[in-house]
């Protein structure tokens, strides 16, 4: 092979990192291959396809001279201190006009120090969110791009060829200066974790309340995915509830324990939602269930403890306990035998639900970009985000379609809940999260998330909050003053104190 005959060069050569690699090559590009361990790098290009033109590079040094220039490099290794690794030891050996491309879920803040740094030397960093997951990587992801704006057409027909495809438009698009690209990733993440534990909500509630088997769960979900809650992850739920254990002659789903984890954006969205004073429960109360999951040598301890109350008993007896020890499945038949006569609860109750808290959602992290946006200066147009998450990624969802249209109809839309489509949709579904959450507490099916978009949904529509009680408070012990409904101005008041008070 000649020198500098590559289109685009991909240091990290796991799972995410190969997948993009034959990708790239399906689609005609040619991809210099690079792995720190040397075995690694043989190992892929033992596997290719005749006709897949990538070049295994032994060297950064190789790796550097086999790039057309501009040079495109792309990293994708794990997020943190590696990434720096890589970068300390490839700057040293690009030129400015290079480009150098961030394909992790690297953490933003990280992502503004590396563009500065390198862009001190001349040298382009994008930071791209990536998401779809190794088949996404393969087949087509969404690639959320971000990073100076000049340096985005040497890479555009690449990320173009490569990405999924949503209504003929690649999923893929300029999202803005800095750190946008990873900034949206982060997002997307957080809405992730809010759908994922909403989900997880509505399947308790059709196991534990209304007693469905794996079977049934399973053509709920597929039902679901046929309408207005069509996505990826609903339609992946339907698949986990038919999959078969290898291991036993059960379901997987009912051996798998119950303890979340993660790998820490979903935390970082809430975090930056704080940050900005954006509300985001959804995604909060995700976060801290999977830490609450996590708790299971505590949890185990307390439903002994705890269970004298009638809904824990209710609880406990359909196969939370089991599923906290890790040891006893917990079956479909094994959860409706504890259903209590009084619940009131149907399957549409459930969907209805889910549907309007799955928009409250999108609510959340829309809502969040867009202050990000003014507030972080970086520039998003959320008609575009909402484009790119149409294919390939994890919150792919028939309702990005209606997300997208919401805000090309308003570009600068604070909060979806104001749009008159999106509002309509969650206020007749208003009766179904009450019914749910009603019929939670009564079988003691905890349900944070669900509960969560109700208090979000009235706390955001309701003319009087009880507000004006924490500004009295806060003027009364620290003088920190209010706001008055009747005139402008800011006033305090001295309250009575001490002896006065009573
Ligand atoms: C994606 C996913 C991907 C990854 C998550 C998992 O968009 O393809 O979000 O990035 O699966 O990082 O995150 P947790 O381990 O924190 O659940």
């Amino acid at each position: 092979m000649t020198e500098h005959q590559h289109d685009i060069g991909m240091i990290g050569l796991a799972v995410m990192g190969r997948n993009l690699v034959l990708n790239m090559a399906d689609h005609g590009f040619g991809v210099a291959a690079y792995n720190r361990t040397e075995a690694v790098t043989r190992e892929f290009v033992a596997q290719l396809e005749p006709g897949q033109e990538v070049g295994p590079c032994y060297s950064l040094e190789e790796f550097v001279g086999r790039l057309k220039k501009p040079r495109r490099a792309m990293i994708m290794v794990k997020a943190g201190k590696p990434v720096d690794a890589v970068i300390a030891e490839l700057e040293n050996l690009l030129e400015p006009g290079d480009i150098v491309i961030d394909g992790g879920n690297s953490y933003f803040r990280d992502t503004e120090r590396r563009e500065q740094s390198l862009g001190t030397k001349g040298i382009h960093f994008l930071g791209v969110g990536i998401s779809g997951g190794e088949f996404g990587a393969r087949t087509g992801p969404s690639m959320m791009p971000g990073g100076p704006r000049e340096a985005y057409p040497a890479v555009q027909p690449i990320f173009e060829a490569i990405a999924a495809r949503a209504e003929g438009d690649p999923c893929v698009a300029y999202l803005g200066p800095g750190a946008a690209g990873h900034y949206v990733k982060m997002v997307h993440n957080g809405i992730e974790y809010g759908l994922m534990q909403l989900i997880a909500e509505s399947y308790a509630l059709l196991k534990q309340a209304l007693g469905l088997s794996n079977d049934q769960l399973a053509e709920v979900y597929a039902e679901w995915d046929g309408a207005e809650l069509s996505s990826y992850l609903v339609e992946i739920t339907a698949d986990i509830f038919r999959h078969r254990d290898e291991l036993t002659d059960g379901r997987l789903i009912d051996f798998i324990r119950g303890e979340a984890e993660q790998l820490g954006t979903g935390m970082w969205t809430s975090q930056s939602a704080m940050d900005l004073q954006v509300p985001a429960p959804n995604i909060d109360i995700a976060v801290a269930m999977r830490n609450l999951s996590a708790l299971g040598e505590q949890r185990r301890t307390a439903a002994e403890l705890l269970a004298s109350a009638e809904g824990a008993e209710y609880a406990a007896g359909a196969g939370v306990g089991g599923q906290a020890g890790g040891g006893q499945a917990g079956g479909g038949a094994q959860a409706g035998a504890a259903r209590p006569e009084t619940l009131s609860l149907a399957v549409e109750d459930v969907r209805g639900a889910l549907y309007a808290a799955v928009i409250m959602t999108y609510a959340q992290g829309f809502a969040h970009l867009q202050a990000a946006s003014s507030s972080m200066g970086l520039d998003l147009r959320l008609h575009d985000v909402a484009g790119v998450w149409r294919g390939g990624c994890i919150i792919r969802s028939a309702l990005l379609r209606d997300i997208r249209a919401a805000f090309e109809r308003q570009p600068e839309l604070p909060n979806l809940l104001l749009d008159p489509h999106l509002s309509r949709e969650v206020a007749r579904r208003r009766p179904h999260l009450e019914q749910v959450i009603h019929a939670g507490a009564t079988a003691g099916v905890p349900l944070p998330g669900l509960s969560n978009a109700l208090a979000y949904l009235d706390a955001y529509r309701v003319p009087w909050l009880p507000s004006n009680l924490i500004q009295a408070q806060r003027d009364y012990f620290g003088a920190h003053k209010y706001r008055r409904i009747d005139r402008d101005g800011i006033f305090h008041t001295e309250w009575p104190s001490g002896d006065d008070r009573r």
